[in-house]
């Protein structure tokens, strides 16, 4: 992952689909000829950051073998690059350690387990309500006019609102939280552009200072939210505290604004599929894992071998990197028979690996099936004229995939 941008840009301009993957506009904007491009190399594909695999089977395997680790030691963003933005040190955030998606146990265990009763599919049932009447509210706005940028005044709107909630932010600093989690999230991303790396680093030290004011307001002032629980249970550091605030709002909505935005573009690309829930509505959490799959907002993930292991019919070293295609997973023909269709009534489409498996499985999948199911029917039974008033616009970003702009006409409310 500390592979520079300048190397990964030469191999992608030799033609390497994985490096175009990764750091071209059509890898960003249309993964998936490319990553058909790197299954049909083979299941075990070398390349210019170790080994990657599109391969359903491999991708579950490996994330469910914990002698592949996350990458625990160095984070995401390369030393060199961060003392270039000024900062060899980073505040806590969703990338670094101590969070718990690059930490291995037992400390992944130990800092999951406090969290998680908050995200199990009862506790996500009881929010329910807050979702209908976030909902609510945002259509009701809608309304109000003929056309509307759907990514920033639908998509993005719900998880967000929710996710503060929960972590007992106050509604007006909303946007505050967009604004950072647009500069942050293409740290996800591989070979990062210096620009990008000073712009991310400048938001989580902004980020740091308002969770340190925040903590010590709940400290003296708690409230019915995961980090007052987290801080009365007095069981993680604040470093740790902080890491799992940042990632749980970062996951939180950076993710689930994707799977909504790209179920609205992938609903109205296919309006018979559109119809088909129209008429039985019945099959939307279906939709859901459909689009999930389809599309997914996470397209990958890594692991680095922690043995010499012979793995798809190659060996891999110990300490070598597997970039996982989770997206390329969705589509492996030996699993979704005709992968490149989106189909709404698809029988096995919750088999999806988007939300990853194992240890690190998403924690926030309940609330994010919810969240969309709920906000996706609303929208397109309220408003069954909707239609794109232009072509929506990919954030241009590969591990995070969705859509920055997405201009609608809304036609009459029902
Ligand atoms: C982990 C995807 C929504 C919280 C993950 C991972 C993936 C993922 C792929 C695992 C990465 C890996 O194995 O390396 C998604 C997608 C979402 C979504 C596609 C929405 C469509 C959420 C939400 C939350 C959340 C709403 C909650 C606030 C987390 C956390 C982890 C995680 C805490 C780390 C789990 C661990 O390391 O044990 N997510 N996520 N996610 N997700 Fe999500």
């Amino acid at each position: 992952q500390g592979t520079p941008r300048l190397a990964l840009k030469s191999l992608a301009r030799r033609g390497d689909p994985l490096a175009q993957l990764l750091c071209t506009p059509q890898g960003m904007h249309d993964p998936y000829p490319l990553i058909e491009s790197v299954r049909a190399q083979g299941p075990m594909v070398r390349g210019p950051l170790g080994w990657s695999t599109a391969d359903y089977e491999l991708c579950r395997m490996i994330l469910r073998d914990n002698t592949f680790r996350v990458r625990a030691a160095e984070g995401f963003v390369p030393r060199p690059l961060r003392s270039l933005a000024g900062a060899a040190v980073l505040p806590p955030n969703p990338v670094d350690p101590p969070s718990m998606l690059v930490m291995n146990p037992p400390e992944h265990t130990r800092l999951r387990r406090p969290v998680a009763s908050a995200f199990t599919p009862r506790a996500v049932k009881r929010l329910h309500d807050r979702v209908v009447s976030v909902t609510a509210e945002l259509l009701d706005r809608l309304s109000r006019s003929d056309s509307a940028d759907l990514a920033a005044s639908f998509a993005a709107q719900v998880p967000i609102a929710i996710i503060s909630e929960m972590l007992g932010f106050p509604d007006e600093d909303r946007d505050t939280f967009l604004g950072w989690g647009e500069q942050f999230s293409p740290m996800l991303d591989i070979g990062l552009s210096w620009r990008a790396t000073s712009q991310a680093i400048s938001a989580i030290m902004e980020w740091d200072h308002y969770l340190d004011t925040h903590l010590a307001r709940l400290r003296s002032c708690p409230g019915d939210d995961i980090l007052s629980g987290l801080v009365e249970a007095g069981q993680l550091d604040d470093h740790e505290l902080k890491a799992t605030a940042s990632l749980l709002l970062g996951a939180g909505f950076e993710t689930t604004v994707n799977l909504i935005g790209n179920g609205i573009v992938a609903l109205l690309e296919h309006p018979d599929q559109l119809a088909r829930l129209h008429a039985e509505p019945d099959l939307w959490p279906n939709a859901v894992e459909e689009i999930l799959r389809f599309d997914a907002p996470v397209q990958r993930s890594a692991r680095i071998a922690s043995a010499d292991l012979d793995i798809g019919g190659v060996q891999v070293r110990e300490g070598s990197t597997v970039v996982l295609l989770l997206a390329g997973a969705n589509r492996d023909p030996a699993v979704f028979g005709n992968p490149e269709v989106f189909d709404v009534g698809r029988v096995n489409a919750r088999d999806h690996l988007t939300f990853s498996t194992g240890i690190h499985a998403c924690l926030g999948a309940s609330l994010a099936r919810m969240e969309a199911t709920y906000a996706l029917r609303a929208l397109f039974e309220q408003f069954p004229d909707l239609q794109l008033a232009g072509p929506p616009h990919r954030t241009p970003m590969f591990t995070l995939h969705g859509f920055d702009h997405m201009p609608a006409r809304l036609g009459t409310r029902q």
